[in-house]
Parts: structure tokens; C-alpha cells; sequence
């Protein structure tokens, strides 16, 4: 047996495990066998690369300036990633995410230049898709690269999160999509450098427009969609590189990534299509600035008086229940009111937070019963005979304005109505605007009431004043 077709064993059951992994994850009882089916995955494709470059280092003598250039990268790339992964918070993961997927941009389009610079000896058929693999993985990785970096400026807050609005916008992506086809059919004819170049500038100038057009509302679909594009940008890496793994998994990240880009899509009642082709913030004008009137306070005392008169509560958690790592308290909150007869529970956003699942995840972590955490479309219908809703830091997913306003950014996005209940405490430190920047006019609601200051303070509070 060759070193090669071991290699190729060990990766056909690495691509299994991911597989299995997948499987896993879609369920919450079998996420923790799915992480470790991953792990196991990435060990045994380690492993064999690792192996094969061995073999080359001492079979032939010739593999040791690639076994010194691994062993740098792993050490290099598993301290950075050890460093990243031990200090990053959970508000911080999307904007890690999006960094991370802007490293597999830049390493598609390292491969793609390799492919060319480097190019194998082949019959003119075979050098025709060889070429075309160069410049559709040039063109994908440098997409990705360049979207994954605005978006994580935009996430991590260091660009502002409106949409860049340019003048024909919609025109420029069209166009730079068109060249790029007419650009390919010329380079797999005659792969000349300065194409090479030119499709490179194209791509990285298409992949900044694209996410920078889109607004701060609408980014957890561009994180998702620059997850897929990270994996097409993988697979056509693995087609240059000849490597079976690579193309089975960045091919189960790409279409995973469409499939989860599409589910929030239609959460968020915003078009699949319009997305992938970039900024769907657009017709949207600015929401004009309109008068609400005055909001009213309430203390975490009367807050725990109206509480304790309730029949049914339901909490709506966001961001800030992250921000302020309120879910303990708050899993206590419900697991008093619970005692006491009070029907409680939980209305999630599919969006509420900055990843898919947060809130989810943070809940479970303080051990809520998953049966009072329902989905966003199962607490709509009952929220019009709910005592008190508590909105716990979130903004966004309860404005009432993307139903009754057609011009603010948001609108036509699915929301939790919780102004339909008898009673609304919001629990923020400011009347400042949520992540899409907009305000939300169901603080000036004659049944809203706002606790202002840290959402996990105020929550122990009321704890107390039970
Ligand atoms: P947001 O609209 O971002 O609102 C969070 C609110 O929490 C803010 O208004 C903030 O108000 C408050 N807050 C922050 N820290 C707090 C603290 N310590 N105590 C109390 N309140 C605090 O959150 P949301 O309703 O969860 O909506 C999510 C938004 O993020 C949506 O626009 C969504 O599209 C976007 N997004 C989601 C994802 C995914 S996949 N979930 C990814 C990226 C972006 P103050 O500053 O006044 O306290």
C-alpha cells in the first residue's frame, strides 16, 4: 500500500466523521457525539497529512522543507487559534467567526496564485479546467476575503453598520459578475498574468461592496452566506490541490452555509436570491425621525409587585441579557415565578443575539427546561393573554415598527409582538437604538415601562425583592 492511497483511506474516513458530525449538531441531545465526531474528523486528517509529508521528508528527501513549513504553521496557526479561542467572549464569536472565515478567503486565493505560477504538466484539455479552477478559486477566495473582513469591522463596531448606499449599486455587482464570467472564458484560453491580477482586484473590490451595502439588521445572513462562500472557496482549493478531503468538506460547509443563509432568509422574510446577490437593505429609505412622545420608568420594586400579581409571564431575551451575562438570574426569576404558579416562558427570536442560537445556547447553559423556550412563531399567538412580557436587552426583534412602519430598515421582518400583552418592562441601561441602529417605538407604548441599567443587576433586584 503507497503512502498516498493510506492517506486517501484515513481522509475518506475524516470525511465520514464530518458527516456524522453534522448529523449531530441538528439536534440538540446529540450536539455533544457531533463535536466529537468533529474532533475525531480533524485529528485523523491532521494525522494523514502530517503522515504524507513524513513519508516525503524520508522517502525521497525531498518533503523536508514542506515538513518544516507544516510544523511552523501548526504551531504558529494552533497558538493563535488556542490564544483566540480561550480569551473570546460569547458577544464576541460572530465577528471571530467572520475573521476566520476571511483567513480561508486569503488561503483560496494563495492556492489559485500557486496554481498558476506553478502549474503542472498537463494535456491542453486538462490544463483548460486546471485554469478555470485558478481563476473561479481566485475569484470566490478573494470575495470572501474582503466581505468576511467588513463584516467583521461591522460586527466587532469599528465601521459604521449602515448600509453603503452607491449610486447604482445593484448595477456595479451585476457588472462586476459579468466581467468576471467574460475574464474566465479569456484566461482558460490564454491564462495570462494580468488577468490573473485584474480578476483578483475585481473580486476583492466585489466582496467589500457586497457586505459593506448590507445593513447592521440584515449582517447574521451575511455571516451565514460568507460561511458558505468559505467553504466553496475551500472546495475550489482542494480541485487545485488534488485533495478528496478538501473538496468533501469545504463542499459540506458551502452548501450547510446556503442551506442555514436560506432558513434565515425566510425567518426573516427577506429574498434568498436578493441576498446572495448583495445588499437588501436597498430600497429601504432612512426611517424619517418621528416623534414618539415620552416613555415611562419603573423600578426592579414594582417590577417585582407586578410580577408577583401575574398569571403568565413571558421573557424575551436579546444581545444585552448576553452582554450583561444576566441568564443565570434570569433562569432563577423563572424558576421562582414557576413556584409560585406563574405559567412562564421564554419567546426566542431566530436572530435575538449575534449568532444563530444564542440565546438558546446561553439559556441551556443556565439550565431553563427546554419545554417553556419556544420559537418566536409558537409565543406570537399567545402573547395577546400574557400578563407581563420582560424584555430582557433585546431591541431589534421586538420593534414593533418593521410590521407598521414601511420604511424603516427593518420592515416585513418578522418580530415576537410583545406590545400585544397586558404589561412590557424593557430591561436596558439607555433609550439607545438596537444593533440596525433604528429606534424602537415600543418604548413610548402606554403599556411599556423601562428598567434602566444592567439587565442582570435589575434581575437579581427583583429576586431580592421577592
Ligand atoms: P439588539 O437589537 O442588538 O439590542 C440589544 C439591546 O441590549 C440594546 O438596545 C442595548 O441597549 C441592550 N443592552 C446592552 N447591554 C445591556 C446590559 N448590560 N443590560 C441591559 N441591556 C443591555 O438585540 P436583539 O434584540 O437581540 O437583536 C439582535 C440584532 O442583532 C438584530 O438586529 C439582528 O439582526 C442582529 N444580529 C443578529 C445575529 C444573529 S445570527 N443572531 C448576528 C449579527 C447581528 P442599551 O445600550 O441601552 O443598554
Amino acid at each position: 500500500m503507497t503512502a498516498d492511497s493510506i492517506a486517501g483511506a484515513a481522509y475518506i474516513v475524516a470525511a465520514l466523521l464530518f458527516i456524522l458530525s453534522l448529523a449531530g449538531l441538528s439536534k440538540h441531545e446529540r450536539a455533544r457525539a457531533g463535536v466529537i465526531y468533529g474532533i475525531a474528523g480533524m485529528v485523523i486528517a491532521l494525522a494523514a497529512t502530517i503522515w504524507l509529508t513524513l513519508q516525503g521528508a524520508w522517502g525521497t528527501g525531498h518533503g523536508l522543507t514542506g515538513l518544516v513549513l507544516l510544523v511552523a504553521a501548526v504551531i504558529v496557526g494552533g497558538a493563535i487559534g488556542l490564544w483566540r479561542a480561550r480569551v473570546v467572549e460569547m458577544t464576541g464569536m460572530p465577528e471571530l467567526i467572520a475573521l476566520l472565515h476571511s483567513f480561508v478567503g486569503l488561503a483560496a486565493v494563495l492556492v489559485g496564485w500557486n496554481g498558476h505560477l506553478e502549474a503542472p504538466a498537463l494535456s491542453p484539455d486538462l490544463m483548460a479546467v486546471h485554469h478555470a479552477e485558478v481563476f473561479i478559486g481566485v475569484f470566490i477566495g478573494a470575495v470572501t476575503f474582503t466581505g468576511s473582513i467588513v463584516a467583521f469591522l461591522k460586527l466587532s463596531a469599528r465601521m459604521k453598520s449602515s448600509p453603503l448606499m452607491l449610486p447604482g449599486k445593484n448595477a456595479i455587482n451585476l457588472g462586476a459578475l459579468a466581467a468576471f464570467v467574460a475574464l474566465t472564458v479569456w484566461y482558460v484560453n490564454d491564462s495570462q498574468l494580468w488577468l490573473l491580477i485584474v480578476v483578483t482586484v475585481l473580486a476583492l473590490g466585489l466582496g467589500w461592496h457586497l457586505v459593506a451595502s448590507i445593513g447592521g439588521g440584515d449582517m447574521p445572513v451575511v455571516v451565514s452566506m460568507l460561511n458558505s462562500y468559505s467553504g466553496w472557496a475551500a472546495a475550489a482549493a482542494g480541485f487545485l490541490l488534488n485533495n478528496d478531503l478538501l473538496i468533501i468538506t469545504g463542499a459540506l460547509v458551502g452548501s450547510s452555509g446556503a442551506y442555514l443563509s436560506y432558513i434565515m432568509c425566510k425567518a426573516m422574510n427577506r429574498s434568498f436570491i436578493s441576498v446572495i446577490a448583495g445588499g437588501f437593505g436597498i430600497t429601504a429609505p432612512a426611517a424619517a425621525d418621528v416623534d414618539h412622545g415620552g416613555h415611562r420608568e419603573i423600578t426592579a420594586q414594582a417590577t417585582a409587585e407586578m410580577l408577583t400579581n401575574a398569571s403568565s409571564v413571558v421573557i424575551t431575551p436579546g444581545y444585552g441579557m448576553a452582554v450583561a451575562q444576566a441568564q443565570y438570574p434570569v433562569a432563577e426569576l423563572a424558576h421562582q415565578l414557576r413556584e409560585r404558579g406563574v405559567n412562564v416562558r421564554f419567546g426566542i427570536h431566530p436572530v435575538a443575539g449575534r449568532l444563530p442560537g444564542h440565546m438558546n445556547v446561553l439559556l441551556a447553559e443556565a439550565k431553563v427546561p427546554y419545554d417553556i423556550v419556544l420559537e418566536m412563531d409558537e409565543i406570537n399567538e399567545d402573547l395577546g393573554g400574557t400578563s407581563v412580557v420582560l424584555v430582557i436587552g433585546a431591541n431589534d426583534t421586538v420593534n414593533p415598527a418593521s410590521a407598521e412602519d414601511p420604511s424603516s430598515p427593518i420592515a416585513g421582518m418578522p418580530v415576537i409582538r410583545v406590545w400585544e400583552a397586558e404589561n412590557v418592562v424593557v430591561f436596558k441601561r439607555s433609550m439607545a437604538a438596537g444593533y440596525a441602529g433604528v429606534q424602537n417605538p415600543l418604548f413610548f407604548r402606554d403599556n411599556s415601562q423601562m428598567l434602566f441599567g444592567d439587565a442582570k443587576q435589575h434581575v437579581e433586584d427583583i429576586l431580592r425583592a421577592f
